[in-house]
């Protein structure tokens, strides 16, 4: 997961806001068009995965509904079996990014059985990693947020006229197993604690961050590790 640091011009160093938490809060300088609604804090997406057809129990039924039978779920979107990865990250990981790069705090949880596809969903299979982000292949939503995240920074620092912005990234990778967290690029650290103070807001104590400023840079510590 990446965190962005955003400075505008030298002098001032500011802190991402808080991510709108209630509904009546409502942003102005929000991406998207100045009338379009404003993006829910928390949004579920249901991605039902390929099966055989004398299997499929869950059924997409609209934009945002599945059936299960004869009872119907209405969540946030719902994104049917054959849908590609390419649209999952339209859909989930683009404006993600972009409400990233505006300053808000975001992240993706996946959850789900054994089998159901988080894998798939979130990296695609290892060999996606290091591929182009072709609307055909495989790859997953992680690895097209961090090229669609250098590639908008970039465009930012070209766009910005003289006007000097810096962005800082960094990276941590930590897996949480029986109810431990470990630290993945750093493996000797297999149980960190989660801690919360006024200055850092949440966080996982001691956990290695990398600077990262390239797409290449992600995939060469995700690929060591
Ligand atoms: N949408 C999908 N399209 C094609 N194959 C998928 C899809 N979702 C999952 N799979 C495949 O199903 C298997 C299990 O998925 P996986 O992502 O490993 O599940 P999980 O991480 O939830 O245990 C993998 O072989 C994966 O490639
Ligand atoms: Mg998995």
């Amino acid at each position: 997961m990446d965190e962005i640091v955003r400075s505008d011009g030298p002098a001032e160093v500011s802190a991402p806001p808080d991510p709108p938490v209630k509904d009546e809060i409502v942003r102005s300088d929000g991406p998207g068009e100045a009338s379009a609604p404003p993006d829910p804090p928390v949004k579920v997406v249901v991605r039902i995965r390929p099966v055989n057809q004398a299997d499929q129990v869950v059924k997409k039924v609209s934009s945002d509904t599945l059936s299960v039978e004869d009872r119907k779920f209405r969540f946030d979107s719902v994104i049917d079996s054959n849908a590609k990865q390419e649209d999952v990250f339209q859909l989930v990981g683009v404006p993600l990014v972009k409400n990233a790069l505006a300053g808000y705090n975001a992240s993706i949880l996946s959850y789900g059985q054994t089998g159901s596809g988080k894998t798939y969903t979130m990296w695609g299979p290892p060999s996606a990693m290091v591929e182009d982000p072709s609307a055909s292949s495989h790859q997953g939503i992680g690895p097209r947020i961090f090229q669609m995240l250098f590639s908008e920074i970039q465009k930012e620092q070209e766009n910005s006229e003289g006007k000097q912005i810096n962005f800082q990234c960094r990276c941590s990778f930590l897996e949480i197993y029986n109810e431990q967290i470990g630290d993945l690029l750093d493996p000797i650290q297999r149980n960190l604690e989660i801690k919360d103070d006024a200055k850092n807001g949440l966080y996982v104590e001691n956990l290695t961050e990398e600077y990262v400023t390239s797409y290449e840079d992600v995939t060469q510590i995700l690929i060591k590790k």
